[in-house]
């Protein structure tokens, strides 16, 4: 069973900030870091790592083979990575402070995928294999659309939320993955717990699989009538960045190895827990080894 990860590929340019720059403030920033990221590319990562088979599609500009180099590097095929010679690869402005970022976003190549690129891709897959898409790249209706007909199990992580997401034939969709702020939207709910926006999105969902993470909060998922919570591991928080992208991909993984939801769920809060104790993106994920070991060092909250 393979794993095709339609996603994004973005630089990111990280200032970690004394706190949040406000409307017409000027300040320096604390550092500056300069890594590979991108939710499509940090997912790809955390599946390899966590041992599932990987292929991801996207698109990338004339300065961004870099990306190819460093998908491989993982063990993630990038046969179906695009690179438009006259685009410019998508980049991400992240500041954090205290633990929290605030991502603004160029999509670049990533919002140049359109159908010729999404049927060259699909042509190679079909039923039993997964495809995970986030919210980050364009032709995503025409994606859930052609995958859902060639039988392909549909992840969607509908992240960075927002309207678009509703023009788009979710019922292909088999699995939602989101956080508190994209539940909430993608539900129509009135809530701000996490636990009653999870009850809202499985009454507007019931026949989908369904997580939220909601950070120290802790994560839910949902399937076939059966709910699992599962807590946070609490850890000192430096960088969150690539967080909710650990936790899907490390999910998938577990999952695809044959591991039930619980253990899929346990396994994913850990990971993420550990990549939140790192500055950065992709490279602060763990491999599953790294999350098991980790295990042995800890206590559910
Ligand atoms: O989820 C984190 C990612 O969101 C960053 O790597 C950034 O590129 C944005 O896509």
């Amino acid at each position: 069973m393979k794993v095709l990860n339609f996603g994004s590929l973005n630089i990111d340019h990280v200032y970690n900030m004394p706190h949040f720059t406000e409307p017409k403030e000027t300040q320096s920033s604390l550092s500056y870091l300069r890594n590979l990221g991108g939710k499509g590319l940090n997912q790809s990562i955390a599946l390899a790592k966590a041992g599932a088979e990987v292929y991801h599609a996207g698109r990338i500009g004339a300065d961004g083979e870099i990306f190819r180099t460093y998908l491989e590097g993982y063990g993630v095929n990038t046969r179906y990575l695009v690179t438009n010679p006259e685009s410019v690869t998508g980049h991400a402005i992240i500041e954090t402070s205290d633990g929290e970022n605030r991502i603004i976003l160029y999509g670049g190549a990533n919002q140049e995928i359109g159908e010729a690129q999404i049927d060259e891709t699909l042509k190679d897959f079909g039923q039993g294999d997964i495809l995970l898409v986030q919210n980050e790249i364009s032709g995503r209706g025409y994606l859930l659309e052609q995958a859902h007909a060639k039988g392909m199990m549909i992840v969607f992580n509908t992240a960075p939320m927002n309207e678009k997401v509703f023009s788009y034939p979710l019922s292909c969709v088999d699995l939602f993955v989101v956080n508190e702020v994209e539940g909430r939207a993608l539900a129509g709910s009135a809530h701000t717990e996490p636990n009653r926006i999870m009850e809202d999105l499985i009454q507007k969902y019931p026949d989908k699989e369904l997580i939220l993470t909601a950070g120290t909060d802790g994560a839910w998922y949902y399937g076939k009538g059966k709910t699992v919570y599962q807590p946070s591991f609490p850890v000192k928080t430096v960088d969150t960045t690539a967080a909710g992208d650990t936790f899907t991909g490390c999910y998938l993984a577990v999952r695809l190895g044959g591991g039930l939801p619980e253990e899929a769920m346990r396994l994913a809060a850990l990971a993420s827990s550990m990549t939140v104790q790192k500055a950065g993106a992709a490279q602060s994920i763990p491999t599953l080894d790294q999350v098991r070991e980790y295990e042995k060092t800890k206590n559910p909250a």
